[in-house]
């Protein structure tokens, strides 16, 4: 459906994430089994730390997703008690195993743990989320690396529904480790899907309305429920909807539901950014798997 920015009845077109993830994942599929039809099974082992339950469903899913796309999943269920050498110790066991090509500890890990401490001791080759120190840095000089999921999932999608990124205004909301600041690094790329023109806002920029007023793809990346509303997105532009907070079950996005009728195009409120970094998750893995570097 196409938007008439006048009409305050106008809806913007939806950019799901569900079929852009289905071409990823069918891709690896074939990818995997082009590997095991020559030997080899690709592995993406998962940690969980502690019995939260959010968590231990999120790992489900990625094994069923795993077991779906002929993954083996080797997992390692911590107790909330594990102190950090316990894990330090896990990540080596994997570290050390050919057979293991990625490996993904479930975030949050319990209070008393350093999860970027762990992140450290992790072979950055093997960290398919893409946010060892390592990937970031490989990532800023554009060198080969796994990228980080949620970042490369907001590329392909826009790349997917025909979204012109090259040459045009992109801000971004929020300059997290997660989504934000790694987003603004791979969409300033020299590439055909990215090479945007990328301005970062923050609490820093108290008048960051002025820049996403101005950009043609706004990506709220804040964490903040309903920051981003009508009045701060310029008529017509295509809306990124990164940011998410959970109370509870229930999730709570960045983008307010009415900037639908200012924009011209906008991610669903639920099934937009998410199935993306999932799929983009098993991309990184497949490629360790393969034997090149996962951003290769
Ligand atoms: N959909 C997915 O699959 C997915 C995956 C990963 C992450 N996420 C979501 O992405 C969001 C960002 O995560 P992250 O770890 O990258 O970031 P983060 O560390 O939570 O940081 C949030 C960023 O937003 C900015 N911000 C917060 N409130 C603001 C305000 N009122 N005005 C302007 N800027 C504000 C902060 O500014 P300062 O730097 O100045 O504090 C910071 O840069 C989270 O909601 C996370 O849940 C979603």
């Amino acid at each position: 459906m196409s938007v008439s920015s006048s009409s305050t009845t106008a809806t913007a077109r939806l950019l799901p994430g569900k079929p852009v993830a289905e071409r990823i994942l069918s891709e690896v599929a074939e990818g995997v089994a082009a590997l095991r039809a020559a030997g080899v099974t690709p592995s993406l082992a998962t940690v969980l730390v502690g019995d939260d339950d959010a968590s231990a469903g999120y790992i489900r899913i990625k094994q069923r997703q795993a077991a779906e796309l002929g993954f083996a999943s080797p997992h390692v269920h911590l107790p909330a008690s594990a102190s950090q050498a316990d894990l330090h110790a896990v990540l080596e066991e994997f570290n050390a195993d050919a057979g293991v090509h990625g490996v993904l500890v479930q975030h949050p890990i319990p209070g008393h743990l350093d999860y970027d401490r762990a992140l450290q001791v992790l072979d950055p080759d093997k960290d398919v989320d893409g946010m060892h120190p390592v990937n970031m840095g490989r990532l800023a000089l554009g060198l080969p690396g796994p990228l980080p999921c949620t970042p490369a999932g907001i590329e392909a999608l826009l790349a997917y529904h025909g979204v012109p990124v090259a040459g045009r205004e992109v801000v971004v909301l929020g300059r997290g480790a997660t989504l934000g600041r790694p987003l603004a690094m791979l969409l300033a790329q020299k590439r055909e899907t990215a090479n945007a023109a990328v301005t970062v806002v923050h609490t820093g920029v108290a008048d960051w309305p002025r820049y996403t007023r101005r950009a043609e793809i706004l990506v709220a990346a804040a964490g903040v429920p309903g920051i981003v509303r009508p009045e701060h997105v310029r008529p017509g532009a295509v809306v990124v909807g990164g940011g998410v907070r959970y109370e509870g079950r229930r999730l709570l996005p960045d983008v307010d539901e009415s900037c639908a009728q200012v924009a011209g195009a906008i991610t669903p409120r639920v099934g937009g950014v998410g199935p993306t970094t999932v799929a983009m998750l098993f991309r990184n893995a497949l490629r360790v798997a393969q034997g090149g570097l996962p951003g290769s």
